[in-house]
């Protein structure tokens, strides 16, 4: 079992609309190969975590460098590991660019700030991290099935 890890910049500003559209395309062919994982979206840029044997994880992650809706890609992390973290998202989307006030302004002092949105991190520690403290917020405006 395999996890990567990388961030990129969207090339438009992000909206709901443009999440859905990719994690909607994305539950279906990842699940037909087993492929689960995690989208983040902030006002600027996406986080993605991806799991699953190596050869659909990477050639997932060959489209994805291919696809001209984001640019600016960063690795963060390429790893063997013993468990998914996500076995039950074939990819779930999660927008940090509506969430309220007061949990902005916590993320964005605990993770930075870019762009007047939240920063993601370049450290899979802290991408991990900002996806538990996410998860924990089950009451989260823009958590969509
Ligand atoms: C930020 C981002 C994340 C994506 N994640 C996935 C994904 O998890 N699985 C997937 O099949 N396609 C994903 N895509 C879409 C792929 O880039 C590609 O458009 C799609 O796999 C179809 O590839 P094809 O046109 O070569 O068949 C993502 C695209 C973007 C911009």
């Amino acid at each position: 079992m395999y996890r990567l890890c990388y961030k990129s910049k969207s090339v438009l500003p992000l909206t709901w609309e443009l999440v859905k559209e990719i994690t909607n395309k994305s539950e279906s062919s990842n699940s037909s190969v087993g492929l689960t994982g995690v989208l983040l979206a902030s006002r600027t840029h996406f986080l993605q975590v991806i799991e699953g044997n190596f050869e659909d994880v990477n050639s997932v992650f060959r489209r994805i460098c291919r696809d001209t809706r984001h640019d600016d890609l960063s690795l963060i992390s390429f790893n063997v590991v013993d468990a998914r973290l996500f076995a039950a998202w074939g990819m779930r989307g999660i927008g940090v660019f509506d969430l309220n006030n007061k949990l902005e302004a916590a993320l964005k002092e605990k993770y930075g700030e870019e762009e007047g949105g939240l920063k993601f991190p370049l450290e899979e520690w802290a991408v991990l991290a900002l996806i538990n403290d996410l998860k924990m917020v089950s009451d989260l405006p823009s958590w969509k099935k």
